[in-house]
């Protein structure tokens, strides 16, 4: 499903790739594939993942493959993407403790290898802009996992995020905390901002890929993938990537594009 048709707003996007996963299964060990594809290229591979619903069947993958040696993992360097502002790894809201539950831990990740959000600084905006110096120090991402969120966010890259942002605190909508509120059956209060990874420093990723999965993602993936590229839906600037992204989806995800 490579080469859509051209946008007039963005003459060098659209040959991206779309793999289409028959189910959720299939799309979780699809991107579990091409991660441990970048790190047997290069063990010392700099990478971020994503927290959400959507990759909890890749981390699995994934777990289970370092777990019996099949995955070294060891020289990958880790970052993460987004996190609550204010919250700290043991919140019960917490996107770390999260990943540090659902792969960090059960994998065995050295924590000298893994680098937090600094979601806690008294500093914020000095603290994200230092973890950005760390991401170019390393040389930037070599691969970079994201999902979508139904608002067309891109880790904590809301609606209204310019392509070339970077690390920063940002506003959550409403949407996005219904959404994760969701996750804790609503028991839990979302903080109202987070700290994210910024666009620009995604789009400068070697490689990109995009994760979809499900009905409820039908409709923004179309926006994404086929609607014009704009802010109002951060996902659609992952197509300025070209050929370095790709979309692993599954069928339903997929089900409203055009083709
Ligand atoms: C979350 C995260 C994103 C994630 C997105 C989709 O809030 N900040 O990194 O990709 O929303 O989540 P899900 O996969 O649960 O739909």
């Amino acid at each position: 499903m490579a080469g859509r048709g051209m946008m007039p707003e963005a003459p060098m996007a659209d040959n991206f790739t779309v793999q289409v996963a028959a189910d959720y299964e299939q799309m979780s060990e699809l991107a579990a594939d091409a991660v441990s594809a970048a790190i047997e290229a290069n063990p010392a591979t700099v990478l971020t993942l994503p927290t959400g619903e959507t990759p909890r069947g890749m981390y699995h993958e994934l777990v289970s493959r370092i777990v019996d040696g099949r995955l070294d993992f060891s020289g990958v360097r880790f970052f993460c993407l987004d996190e609550y502002l204010g919250a700290a790894i043991d919140d019960e809201a917490s996107l770390t403790g999260w990943l540090r539950e659902v792969f960090l831990e059960p994998a065995s990740i050295p924590a000298a290898n893994t680098h937090l959000i600094p979601s806690t600084a008294a500093e914020p905006a000095a603290a994200a802009a230092a973890y950005d110096r760390e991401i170019i120090d390393a040389g930037g991402f070599d691969l970079a996992v994201v999902g979508i969120g139904r608002n067309g966010h891109v880790a904590f890259n809301e609606p209204g995020s310019p392509p070339d942002s970077r690390t920063r605190v940002i506003d959550l909508t409403a949407a996005s905390r219904e959404q994760n509120a969701a996750y804790h059956d609503g028991r839990q209060m979302i903080p109202a901002r987070a700290m994210t990874v910024g666009l620009g420093t995604i789009l400068e990723s070697r490689s990109i890929i995009l994760i979809a999965s499900g009905e409820g993602k039908a409709d923004i993936l179309r926006q994404a993938l086929e609607g014009p590229i704009t802010s109002d839906v951060p996902a659609s600037h992952l197509r300025t990537a070209g050929a370095r992204l790709r979309v692993i989806a599954d069928a339903a995800a997929v089900s409203r594009l055009a083709g």
